[in-house]
């Protein structure tokens, strides 16, 4: 991983403010560079903000055309060549804006072109691609001459601020007692998800709705034991300060095996295996299995092959926190937070894959255990300010997540807007998430309209996109008397089709050419009135 280089110790910035240690650092040594400080000098935090904010202008536009998570990272690099370096960093994200990495693509990427952030491998989505492509980029940055790598560090000033308050960052987070799990699907459902409480009285954490909760699942052992077994090692060799048992399950992603591991394969074997750990470490794919070597995968692969359970604990990626829209409110239920978690289970080969942090709280964790975690603030995807404002939801599957939140925010809080939910998955007789719940919304009023779309009731596929058209009308009147709208759910697909399905509305009933209708729900994201929460 990359190591920070020592910048001068000029302390231009207090401990008091807003940044990490490493942070505050750079920012010190970038400072004390601009303004040629020979530490004699004192500066207050106001004047190096406004050193930070004049140093901002590197020439580029600000347009990002890259920024669709449905394009391929080849045509975003692309759109991206001859801009600068912190424009082709974003275009290298997965450009969901998830907050995974505890910024969005924007603002992580200026703070690794600012070195204000060392840590390339946060972009989840992105996976081994981003992370190889910000490699390369960053290797590019360093050796660049020390002008240009100022330029690519100038409007560090936008950077996400990365909030030491406990329980408020990935960086900084607290524990939350798991209360219980439910299974909302009846039987016959090919899926499984769960509404999962927590208790937060204990670490006080406090969330609006349309904020989500990261946590910071651990790996099952009985797949540790066996990466232990395999590497010949004994579960109880002190590895930093801790068993390697302990480090295998709390501290390290046993999920895509990283280049890392490859390179050091290749370092501790010879011949044909050391040829094609070497290409597998270079992103090549000589067996085609390369997406599907997760770390147990990759020991097996280079059987016998034994590295030193420091060096293989060394090799390996952190293990990163899962993010989940928060499905209850604290106005409506103090001290309590809900999830909505679908399981990821598949097999590879003979052997069964489980999803970490959906099978650890879908099966692991039991009440009354305790849990890291954080709440990432949404950026841009909460009720709106009004609580007259008309709301259209748009959540299949489990994006109905901040959905029930936003409801019973607005029954606790008395909002008298009207709220239409378009609400889908594979089966109505057991795929109906919350139908209680929601039936008696309806039928209290707090729910104006409900619309069910059933992917797999019909002989043909039918989709909450195919309802949102049959209901056009309704829907244009709703939009021409202001109401908001959102979509929350999957973002490969589902997102893209629903907003093509809101252009083809507002053309059809707001009487508009496709272009025209483009460029409105344009101005509906602008305005804050076309919100998404996509992963
Ligand atoms: C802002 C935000 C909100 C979210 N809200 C929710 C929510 O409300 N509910 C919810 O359930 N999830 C939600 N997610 C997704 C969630 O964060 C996790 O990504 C999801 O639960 C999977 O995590 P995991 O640790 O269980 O699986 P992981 O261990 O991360 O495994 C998932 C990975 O397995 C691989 N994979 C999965 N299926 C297959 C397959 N069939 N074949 C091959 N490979 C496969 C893919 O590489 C996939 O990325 C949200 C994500 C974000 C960013
Ligand atoms: N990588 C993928 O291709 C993919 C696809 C979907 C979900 N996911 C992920 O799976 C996780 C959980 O998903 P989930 O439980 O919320 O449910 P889900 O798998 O997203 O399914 C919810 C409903 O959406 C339907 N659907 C599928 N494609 C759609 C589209 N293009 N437009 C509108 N609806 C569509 C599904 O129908 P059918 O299944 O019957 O088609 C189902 O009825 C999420 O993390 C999501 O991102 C991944």
């Amino acid at each position: 991983m990359n190591q920070m280089t020592s910048p001068p110790r000029l302390e231009i910035i207090p401990e008091s403010a807003p940044f990490s240690q490493a942070q505050r650092s750079w920012l010190n040594g970038f400072l004390a560079g601009l303004l040629s400080l020979d530490g004699s000098v004192p500066l207050s935090p106001d004047q190096g903000a406004v050193v930070l904010q004049g140093a901002s202008g590197d020439g580029d536009d600000g347009e990002a055309p890259w920024h669709d998570q449905t394009m391929p990272i080849a045509d975003r690099m692309k759109l991206a060549e001859g801009r600068p370096m912190r424009r082709r960093m974003m275009a290298a994200m997965a450009q969901q804006d998830c907050g995974q990495c505890g910024y969005n693509c924007n603002d992580y990427s200026e703070a690794i072109a600012g070195k204000a952030e060392a840590r390339l491998n946060l972009c989840v989505p992105g996976g081994k691609e981003t992370a190889r492509m910000l490699k390369a980029l960053n290797e590019e940055l360093e050796k660049a001459p020390p002008a240009a790598t100022a330029a690519a560090a100038a409007p560090v000033a936008a950077m996400a601020v990365v909030t030491a308050e406990p329980g408020r960052s990935r960086d900084n987070p607290v524990a939350a007692t798991f209360v219980s799990r439910r299974l909302l699907n009846k039987p016959g459902s090919e899926k499984e998800t769960w509404h999962i409480d927590f208790d937060l009285s204990g670490c006080g954490l406090d969330y609006v709705v349309g904020d989500s909760f990261g946590v910071f699942a651990r790996n099952e052992p009985g797949l540790v034991d066996q990466i232990i077994a395999m590497l010949g090692a004994s579960p109880t060799t002190a590895v930093n300060g801790k068993t390697l048992r302990q480090v295998l399950i709390d501290d390290v992603s046993l999920a895509p095996a990283p280049d890392t591991l490859f390179e050091l394969i290749s370092f501790v074997t010879g011949g044909a295996q050391r040829e094609k750990a070497r290409a597998l470490a270079q992103g090549e794919d000589p067996d085609g299995d390369a997406a599907m070597l997760d770390v147990m995968a990759a020991l097996q692969k280079f059987s016998g092959v034994r590295p030193h359970p420091e060096a293989f604990v060394e090799a390996l990626e952190p293990l990163q926190p899962r993010l989940y829209s928060i499905s209850s409110s604290h106005n409506a239920t103090p001290g309590k937070l809900s999830l909505t978690v679908d399981c990821v289970r598949y097999v590879v080969g003979k052997r069964k894959r489980l999803g970490l942090a959906s099978i650890f709280l879908a099966e692991r964790i039991k009440p009354g255990d305790e849990l890291k975690v954080y709440v990432q603030k949404a950026h841009g995807f909460a009720l709106p300010k009004d609580p007259t404002t008309p709301i259209i939801m748009i959540g299949p599957g489990t994006g109905i997540a901040p959905f029930r939140a936003f409801l019973h925010d607005r029954r606790a809080t008395g909002a008298t807007g009207k709220n239409w939910l378009f609400f889908g998955h594979q089966r109505s007789s057991c795929d109906f998430f919350y139908a209680d719940e929601l039936n008696a919304m309806k039928t209290s009023g707090l729910l104006t309209r409900m619309s069910l779309a059933w992917s797999r009731d019909g002989d043909k596929k039918f989709y909450v996109q195919d309802r949102m058209r049959e209901v056009g009308r309704e829907l244009w009147t709703w939009l021409a008397e202001g109401a908001s709208v959102y979509v929350c759910g999957d973002a490969k697909r589902m997102a893209k089709d629903v907003e093509r399905a809101l252009v083809d509305v507002v053309a059809q009933f707001g009487a508009r050419s496709t272009d025209e209708a483009v460029s409105f729900v344009g101005e509906l994201k602008k305005n804050g009135r076309f919100q998404q929460d996509v992963y």
